[in-house]
């Protein structure tokens, strides 16, 4: 049997000597501060997950306690940091673009320090890829040392050369790390970190390391602090939640850390991503049921609805199983919405296996899907599988799969029309002015007219109409 390995967290030598770093660079930025008037400014460009911007958060969080001020302007920036993503080719080239152009910053401003950090430099083949071509990069270093980002950048700073740090390839938990959340009322609580499952197609478990999961504790304690705080939406992340305490030494699971975590007083919503199918269990759904704070909202991945493709994607489960929780999860809340990430052009997937997905998302009736077209990762096996599907098929797919779904997102969104609905009010529309947006608690986009005031409270809204999309209402 394979040993279950313990939890290994940052230790407290490691935790001292950010610590010093943090100090020495603090410092200096008062100085700075002194002869210049101005605080030293940071900016933080974050692609990705859910996860990359919980990070982004705590780097941004160890820059405040280095002093710097965060700016959402580059230009005005002596610190800048990329967080980067590796999921699909995409990604990684919105990444290199972004960096490219800070290239322009620095010939302005040669103090300037660029960072690159995050999934996608955490390959071999991107950390040279940096060094080769982009060498106005000062820092680079990946997901396993987000904890150690004072002690590079001291050593940037106080030695002058590049710090281009690859992974030490030991993932462990950092506690205690300062974070700068971007919002006051809305916020990102990892749970667990990194995932075992290698679909065959994902990059994440190259990038994220073995799953290790936090302290039950630690978990509730943050909560409780940001319910006290006055935070309305809480969202628990990790790559795999139902996989939360499986990491050896521990004798709770996800189930229970939601039941400990409904506990907790207070006017707030806890949602959680993501589920794999494969071990969201009949507990869970229960917990969620007889649960007070746990939203009614469940996002669990399909990917697709062929059995065959489901095998060779290494998901560990067939449409009947996944199905079979989708239903569960119905009987025990009707009023649950249910949403799911579909990839369409699979290697092999064949035009049977792809009206497999489309009778799938008939029978399953998500509310919403996040679909993608299947983008090769390099070093997964589904990248050297034969039958590597045309990209004009898979753009066909994804038309015809786009189709299916808008018909159904709108009738999921329909039976809202002269509803009202308890919805969190977040920020002012980007188009029009008086226009802001909020969410349900089954985290559907709500639009109606409000001002600032109301901007991370809970309103009910009654609904007047409803599209593929969203839904649009008035406060009432
Ligand atoms: N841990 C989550 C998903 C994280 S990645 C889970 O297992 O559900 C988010 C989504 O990106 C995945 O659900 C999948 O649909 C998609 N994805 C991952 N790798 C991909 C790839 N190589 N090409 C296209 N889509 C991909
Ligand atoms: Fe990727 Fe699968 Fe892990 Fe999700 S469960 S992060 S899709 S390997
Ligand atoms: Fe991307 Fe890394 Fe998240 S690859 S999707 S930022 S875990």
């Amino acid at each position: 049997m394979e040993e279950i390995k313990k939890t290994r967290f940052v230790s407290p030598e490691d935790t001292k000597r950010q610590a010093e770093a943090i100090a020495r660079i603090k410092a200096d930025s008062d100085r700075y501060l002194y002869e210049n008037g101005m605080r030293r400014k940071a900016f933080v460009m974050t692609l990705g997950c859910q996860q990359n911007e919980a990070d982004s958060e705590k780097l941004a969080g160890m820059s405040e306690a280095m002093g710097y001020e965060i700016t959402d302007i580059p230009d005005d920036a002596s610190l800048i940091i990329v967080n980067t993503c590796a999921i699909r080719e995409h990604a990684e080239k919105r990444a290199l673009s972004i960096v490219g152009q800070y290239k322009h910053i620095k010939a302005k401003n040669p103090e300037l320090v660029i960072c690159i950090c995050g999934c996608m430099v955490v390959q071999e083949h991107r950390i040279r890829d940096i060094k080769m071509s982009y060498p106005y990069v000062d820092i680079l270093f990946g997901t396993s040392s987000i904890h150690k980002f004072p002690e590079l950048l001291c050593e940037k700073l106080k030695v002058g050369k590049r710090v281009l740090r690859a992974d030490s390839g030991e993932y462990l938990v950092a506690e205690g790390l300062p974070i700068k959340r971007e919002s006051t009322y809305k916020a990102w609580v990892s749970v667990m970190y990194g995932c075992n499952n290698f679909c065959s197609y994902c990059i994440v478990p190259y990038v994220r390391g073995r799953e290790r999961s936090r302290e039950m504790s630690e978990v509730i304690a943050e909560v409780r602090e940001l319910v006290e705080r006055g935070y309305k939406d809480i969202t628990l992340l990790g790559q795999n939640v139902n996989s939360y305490g499986k990491d050896g030494g521990k004798n709770y699971d996800f189930a229970d850390l939601l039941y400990e975590l409904d506990k907790i007083e207070g006017d707030y919503l806890l949602h959680f991503m993501t589920s794999h199918p494969k071990d969201a269990t009949k507990k869970l759904i229960d917990v969620m049921s007889s649960s007070k704070h746990i939203a009614r909202q469940f996002h669990l991945p399909m990917q697709s609805g062929s059995d065959r493709v489901l095998k060779a994607m290494n998901r560990k489960y067939d449409f009947e199983k996944y199905i079979g929780i989708v239903d569960y999860i119905r009987e025990k809340m009707p009023t649950a919405t249910i949403t799911s990430d579909i990839i369409v052009g699979f290697p092999q997937e064949t035009e049977d296996d792809f009206e497999d997905t489309l009778r799938a998302l008939k029978r399953a009736k998500f509310d919403m899907i996040f679909s993608f077209i299947y983008s090769p990762r390099k070093g997964t096996p589904a990248a050297e599988m034969e039958g590597q599907i045309a990209p004009e098929i898979q753009s066909e797919r994804f038309e015809r799969l786009l189709k299916v779904q808008n018909e159904i997102s709108l009738a999921s969104n329909k039976p809202y029309e002269g509803k009202t609905v308890r919805v969190l009010c977040e920020e002012r529309s980007k188009n029009n002015e008086s226009v802001f947006n909020g969410r349900t608690e089954g985290g559907k986009i709500v639009f109606f007219d409000a001002d600032d005031s109301y901007t991370g409270r809970f309103l009910n809204i009654e609904i007047e109409k409803a599209d593929t999309f969203a839904l649009y209402g008035k406060i009432i």
